[in-house]
């Protein structure tokens, strides 16, 4: 990179805590970012490495929604997951941070207000959908329709996932409330707009000024351009989300579009001040000479090549990408990978089965790098077995083997080279420049395999010669292929290191190389770097076979159906017989919620004032941990009401509302139908 880069910036897209991460995302993003952090690393590269979760927007307000829980509690949850899993597959993140902090929350919601004060955006008011029954405008994935477009069912608000395109939700038809589903009606609200139309040309310009973008990525601009760009609403109507920093925005957030990227900035300010040094950020997103470089999957294209590049463009701070190589996606054994239907491998549940670095070499082989590719079992089992294992490995223990058992466990003189000895250091000489501009341009799948020339050429040398013979014809011959082929082992170590890291380190530890680890240059692995006489380890194997049966056990996990956790749970042993006159004892009886709040100072109750029809009275409900306050206010629910009144912290309650237990022990409240009044028995 003799160029006029002085530093690198690279992103991942950060990954919506709703949910854990599986080999699409890797296959995606964050592979091949890894990859490409990894190898600018071993060229001493001055590179930072930023991701962090995408905690807001609508995925993650839906499924807090249908566990009952506040979004706070999911992303909670799949945040410390995601950032466990990536550390164990051998992500290297310089930070990992995560929008619900208050830097981002800062961060997006000043960019919002320079944006404003320099009359960028422009304000609106539109018709939008509205639930009566929810009380809430529908924003987004909150309303499903048939597409406009493609005539699919479940097209979202914003985008129908059947056919790719982006909607406007009053387009969609026969909508309704992904909460109640009911018909939502319409309603005029207030938004702030960004005027993508204005940076058209300036975005055209700029894109057309980048001849190695991917060519998937371009036609995938042009066919916006095509269209031509408009505006897009960047706040919405919604509870959870950074708020709009404005007196009349009242109930209104930013678009989780509009702060998500705008984390990529937070997150780097947040690493900035870990380091102790918290102006370094500045260095990175806004000095001209720092190459900016997003790595995502082709659904997040247009909000990394359009519209993040005219927010940064309109606010004039900040530097612009360089490049957004996205990758379209990895299908599994033929099938579109489907979160919702299960049909994903989880990476936490294959980092409990193998190695990491068995999967991201298989998955570095057959990344969709320019067409989406296919994750087939057989086929990792395959690249383990037949490469990792019996090329890469078999040459580093056959290697090894020899050196201990003829040479004490040292590397060998090299004495009196023959033409094959001179023909391996002549091809180990043009190997990283080869490799490396593979990495250079974002062609990983290539780099990968020419890596694996490398240790094919490898054992073709060792075989061809023949140490086997030559320790009893010619010991110094003999030495001098073990000698070689260590060196070879020294470079396999180097070029491997981005796809391989556990592996790398390994080969260098056998050749008591780990310490130089931090010292090692990319370039070295052109050269013999080993001194004769260097003591050796003993060999380990690298990469023992995977067998088929445990291949099989996960095809048939793929194709099970999702295992419910109900299965496990087997049904509670009934309680001894009563009477009937025992059950008419039990006075049941519907009543109105009027007020609900938790009940502080206690994690489990829920303070409620219910309407009984003839009184109102105080309940303490123990549903803190399964049911919101305001998603109980104005629901009538079934109490036991004649139950004797007790004392809990210091408060009264009278009578106890009938719950039912999920399989995963969450109790949800007995709802009655709304035309039930107060009061009613239940019988
Ligand atoms: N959360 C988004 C997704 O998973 C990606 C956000 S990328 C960012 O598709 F730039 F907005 F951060
Ligand atoms: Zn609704």
């Amino acid at each position: 990179m003799a160029d006029k880069f002085k530093r690198i910036l690279v992103t991942a897209a950060l990954p919506y805590a709703n949910g854990p991460i599986h080999i699409g995302h890797l296959a995606g993003a964050y592979l091949p970012a890894d990859l490409y952090v990894k190898y600018q690393r071993l060229k001493k590269r001055d590179i930072l490495f930023i991701c962090g979760s995408d905690e807001h927007g609508v995925p993650i307000t839906i499924k807090a929604d249908q566990e009952g829980v506040s979004p706070q509690d999911i992303v909670d949850r799949y945040h410390k997951m995601m950032q466990e899993s990536f550390k164990t597959f051998g992500i290297d993140f310089d930070n990992y941070s995560r929008t619900s902090l208050p830097i981002h929350h800062e961060t997006s919601s000043d960019f919002f207000t320079v944006l404003n004060n320099k009359k960028i955006l422009t304000e609106k008011t539109e018709q939008q959908l509205y639930c009566e029954h929810d009380n809430m405008f529908l924003a987004d994935r909150y309303v499903e329709g048939k597409c406009p477009k493609c005539g699919a069912d479940g097209a979202r608000g914003d985008q129908c996932e059947t056919c790719g395109s982006y909607l406007d939700q009053t387009e969609l038809i026969d909508p309704k409330c992904k909460i109640c589903s009911n018909s939502p009606i319409i309603r005029e609200t207030k938004h702030w707009y960004l005027p993508l139309g204005k940076y058209q040309d300036q975005l055209q310009t700029w894109i057309r000024s980048k001849p190695d973008w991917k060519d998937n990525v371009v036609n995938y601009c042009e066919g916006w351009f095509r269209e031509g760009l408009e505006d897009r609403a960047v706040t919405r109507d919604l509870k959870w989300g950074v708020k709009v920093p404005l007196p009349d925005a009242e109930g209104k957030v930013l678009y989780v579009w509009f702060d998500a990227p705008i984390g990529y900035i937070s997150s780097t300010k947040e690493w900035a001040i870990k380091k102790g040094q918290p102006e370094l950020w500045k260095d990175y997103w806004q000095k001209q000479d720092t190459k900016l470089i997003h790595f995502i999957g082709k659904d997040n294209i247009v909000f990394h090549a359009i519209v993040f590049p005219a927010m940064l463009m309109a606010h004039g701070d900040f530097v612009l990408p360089e490049n957004v190589p996205a990758n379209e996606f990895l299908n599994i054994e033929g099938k579109k990978l489907s979160t919702s239907r299960n049909y994903a491998i989880w990476l936490h549940e294959y980092l409990q089965d193998f190695a990491p670095d068995s999967l991201r070499y298989a998955l570095a082989s057959t990344l969709p790098e320019t067409k989406d590719s296919d994750f087939s079992w057989k086929e990792f089992q395959a690249r383990h077995n037949n490469e990792l294992a019996d090329i890469l490995g078999n040459f580093v223990n056959r290697t090894f083997t020899f050196a201990h058992k003829y040479f004490n466990g040292q590397v060998p003189a090299l004495k009196n080279q023959k033409p094959a000895d001179f023909e391996v250091e002549k091809y180990l000489t043009d190997i990283p420049e080869k490799i490396g501009s593979l990495y250079e341009t974002y062609h990983f799948r290539e780099a990968v395999q020419e890596s694996m020339n490398v240790a094919r050429m490898a054992n073709k040398y060792f075989n061809d010669s023949e140490p086997w013979k030559t320790r009893n014809s010619d010991l110094v011959q003999c030495g001098n292929t073990i000698h070689v082929s260590l060196q070879i082992c020294r470079s396999l170590a180097l070029i491997f290191q981005p796809v391989l890291p556990d592996a790398s380190k390994k080969i260098l530890s056998l050749l008591n190389q780990s310490d130089n680890l931090k010292n090692l240059d990319w370039s070295e692995a052109a050269f013999f770097g080993l001194k004769e006489g260097q003591e050796l380890k003993q060999p380990e194997i690298l990469f023992a076979k995977i067998e088929d049966e445990i291949i099989q056990k996960q095809i048939d996990k793929l194709t099970q159906p999702i295992q419910l956790p109900v299965d496990k749970n087997p049904v509670e042993s009934l309680k001894p017989e009563i009477s009937i006159d025992d059950f008419n004892k039990i006075d049941l009886r519907t009543v109105t919620v009027l007020e609900a709040e938790v009940f502080k100072g206690t994690d489990k109750l829920l303070k409620l004032q219910v309407d009984l029809g003839s009184e109102k009275r105080q309940v303490l409900a123990g549903l803190q941990q399964h049911i919101k306050p305001e998603d109980l206010v104005g629901k009538k629910v079934i109490l036991v009401a004649n139950l004797a009144p007790r004392k809990m912290k210091g408060e009264e309650s009278k009578g106890m509302v009938l719950a039912i237990e999920d399989p995963n022990g969450k109790l949800i409240p007995v709802f009655t139908p709304d035309q039930v009044l107060p009061g009613s028995t239940v019988r």
